[in-house]
């Protein structure tokens, strides 16, 4: 940081926030990232830097690929889609990036082909055959998510190939008991293919100097240097960066039915929007990412993702023939109530269904209350977030506003004065004279300490009102004047703050410029004061949160959850329904047991043809149906009917199923549906038939 931060030079400035996967809806986890970088960029906005803050939907890898199966729609029409409800999610909370653009976009390919070239040439690529866990039925090669299996430690069943949630070891995926495939249920096998990949050891020495611990200004928080070293001691290993077709993503030059992996093309991403923004804005981009570069950047991470940008992608960049990273800020993770966000327990919000709820901007000032430039996880008590919103944003500072706007409306036409008295110049000098303090404090991604000094010089205001009390002066017609000037410093320690606040609350401060009849503020206007100037009568300008509020988002969180649809992805959170609907679902409990209409219809009962029945090996009570229900892909159902059918005597009948119900993984593999029965079982079990001429695929209503 420069030292005198008040006389820098304009600086060129290109900043990131994590590129969100196109496979899942934005939840209050990811937005301690997007709200702490948005509130970087406007500060450096403010401060008057050229400042661009670019983005976009993390498209490729196979979590999409199988999503897209999933819903049975195009992979575009997926993205598109997902592009555009994430959008809209960051907007609402007033999160403004520069350009919000897509991995899967010309830009990003001829980028990152580019650089795979680049990085062949300078002999970073080597290649060889690997073996690897294949999906026979799938015909396509298993990562490691998409293996489940035992635990070889505990045992426990159904853990992922490369770690137990149930005892947390981590292990190889051929470790695994009786392993299968989470796509089809079907055991792996192991095959060899060639694969591609980059010589990360070869960058040993660049990583190091690159890190510049000794240095003024070093690239990582000093938690993130200690895990580089960590990593180092371990030895740094190739890194395959080629997956096998059916893959979404980027071939790779001059190798057929090879992919780049998702993670070569995500941050090459960055410099895709980037270029994309370029394009729009005649924006030199060259020189932006030239090794010498005069440009800084700055990339926001959450710390589950430091490997890939503090190793791979500068080693990236630099044997490529760009220039690094000038820092990669890295962030903790989000609890709610002290514990992991919980479907069941209705704190893993998404950014929609906090939206129906509550104001964006409260959470927008609590996150920054809670933020460091540390890396440690961060907690969104929600006692707590009431608390601090009703008690700070709105009982200390917006109350300054509201406690002496209505006399200078009412007895002053709306006109300022034009000198202040001792104690009132007294007080704006002393919240003026904190501006480099403050500043400093955004600048090095200290927020809670920039919110905890911007509160105490709100007390330090609200003093100031008590001690004059401006309503009783207003009973003296002696007192005036005085009234008149106190009440314009008032209005300017308001105005002041507001400036120190504008990076957290953005739409309340286009507010505040309405109210004070003002162009938008910048930083340096701290350095001036409201004199003489006519303001707009004051309308109440924030609510206090109440308790039923919270009630009800934490209520439509669980609600909603529980009509997710299982997707396989890491962080493939499920898709969210749309907000009525969920509510209504929320409440259906406690009615009595008749259903609307549009309860009903939320079933997609379908006619189903069975086209094939199969004995599953070690289930004494199911039987494998594979079920053609009129779309581009069969449903892979299991149904408990073994004691009363066989297969054959199932094979090439219709039946009904319910198409809409949420995916669940059994031991032997996905099932995808239900099929209707009656009876009360054993042999007693009648499936349902509809009558002759009724087609695979109809809808039953
Ligand atoms: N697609 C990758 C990033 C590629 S960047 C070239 C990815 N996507 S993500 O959607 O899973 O996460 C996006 C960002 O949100 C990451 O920085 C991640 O750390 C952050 N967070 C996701 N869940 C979070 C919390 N619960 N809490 C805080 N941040 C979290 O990773
Ligand atoms: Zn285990």
């Amino acid at each position: 940081m420069p030292s005198d931060i008040t006389t820098e030079h304009s600086r060129k400035i290109l900043v990131t926030s994590a590129l969100p996967y196109a496979n899942g809806s934005i939840h209050i986890g990811h937005l301690v990232e997007y709200i702490q970088t948005d509130i970087w960029v406007r500060f450096q906005k403010m401060r008057g830097h050229r400042c661009h803050y670019v983005c976009a939907d993390d498209t490729h890898g196979t979590p999409v690929m199988l999503r897209a199966e999933q819903e049975g729609i195009p992979l575009e029409a997926l993205i598109e889609r997902v592009h555009g409800e994430h959008f809209r999610d960051f907007s609402d909370f007033s999160i403004a990036f520069d350009n919000y653009h897509s991995t899967h976009s010309d830009e990003n390919r001829v980028l990152s082909q580019g650089i795979y070239r680049r990085l062949d040439q300078a002999g970073l690529i080597t290649k060889r055959t690997i073996e690897q866990l294949y999906d026979p039925e799938k015909e396509m090669f298993l990562s490691d998510r998409f293996i489940k299996g035992g635990c070889p430690k505990c045992k426990a069943e159904d853990q992922y190939g490369d770690s137990c949630e149930v005892c947390g070891a981590t292990y190889a995926p051929t470790e695994l008991i009786n392993p299968y495939s989470a796509l089809s249920g079907a055991t792996p096998i192991s095959k060899a293919s060639e694969h591609h990949f980059f010589k990360l050891g070869e960058c040993e020495a660049f990583l190091k100097e690159w890190l510049n611990p000794e240095g003024d200004n070093p690239p990582l928080q000093l938690e993130a240097a200690n895990k580089m070293n960590e990593w180092f001691e371990a030895g740094l290993r190739d890194w395959d960066i080629s997956r096998d077709a059916p893959y979404f993503g980027f071939e790779i030059p001059d190798a057929p039915g090879k992919f780049l992996y998702v993670w070569l093309d995500a941050p090459v991403g960055y410099m895709a929007s980037f270029k994309n923004l370029c394009e729009k804005e005649g924006l030199d981009f060259d020189s932006y990412w030239q090794p010498d570069s005069d440009a800084e950047l700055y990339h926001f991470i959450g710390k589950d993702i430091l490997y890939f940008h503090a190793l791979f992608w500068p080693a990236t960049l630099k044997y490529a023939g760009y220039r690094t990273p000038t820092k990669i800020c890295v962030h903790g993770f989000l609890t709610v109530d002290g514990q992991k966000m919980s479907k069941s327990r209705g704190t893993f919000i998404m950014a929609r269904t906090y939206l129906e709820h509550l104001n964006p901007e409260y959470l927008r000032y609590y996150f920054a209350a809670k933020l460091s430039d540390r890396i440690e996880d961060i907690d969104l008590n929600l006692e707590d977030f009431t608390a601090r919103v009703n008690s700070n944003l709105v009982g200390k500072y917006i109350n300054i506003a509201s406690r002496s706007a209505g006399f200078i409306s009412k007895r002053f036409d709306g006109q300022l004065a034009s000198t202040l008295e001792q104690d009132g110049a007294k007080l704006v000098a002393d919240i003026q004279a904190q501006a480099a303090q403050i500043a400093a404090r955004f600048e090095a991604r200290q927020f809670s300490e920039a919110m905890r000094e911007i509160m105490a010089l709100a007390d330090q205001a609200n003093e100031y009102v008590s001690d004059k009390a401006p309503w009783a002066m207003a009973k003296q017609e002696d007192q005036k004047q005085q009234l008149h000037e106190v009440c314009t410093a008032i209005i300017n320690a308001f105005r002041l703050l507001s400036i120190y606040l504008k990076p957290v609350l953005p739409k309340l401060a286009g507010e505040v410029e309405a109210f004070l009849n003002i162009a938008p503020l910048q930083w340096q206007d701290i350095d001036t004061l409201l004199i003489g100037h006519t303001i707009n009568p004051y309308r109440h300008l924030v609510k206090r949160i109440e308790q039923k509020q919270i009630d009800a988002m934490v209520e439509a969180s669980a609600a909603t959850l529980q009509q997710t649809k299982p997707s396989p992805a890491r962080h493939g959170e499920a898709q969210q329904k749309k907000g009525s609907a969920a509510k209504k679902a929320a409440t259906a409990k406690d009615d009595d047991s008749m259903i609307q209409f549009d309860d009903f219809a939320k079933v997609d009962l379908r006619i189903a043809k069975i086209v094939k029945a199969e004995h599953v090996e070690g289930a004494d009570k199911l039987l494998q149906l594979t079920l053609d229900i009129g779309e581009a892909q069969t449903r892979n159902v299991f149904a408990g009917i073994k004691s009363a059918y066989s297969p054959e005597q199932l094979e090439g009948k219709l039946t009904v199923m319910v198409a809409n119900l949420a995916p669940r993984k059994m031991r032997f593999g996905l099932s995808e549906g239900m099929v209707l029965a009656a009876g009360p079982g054993g042999k007693s079990l009648w499936i349902l038939e509809p009558h002759e001429g009724a087609q695979p695929g109809m809808k039953v209503k």
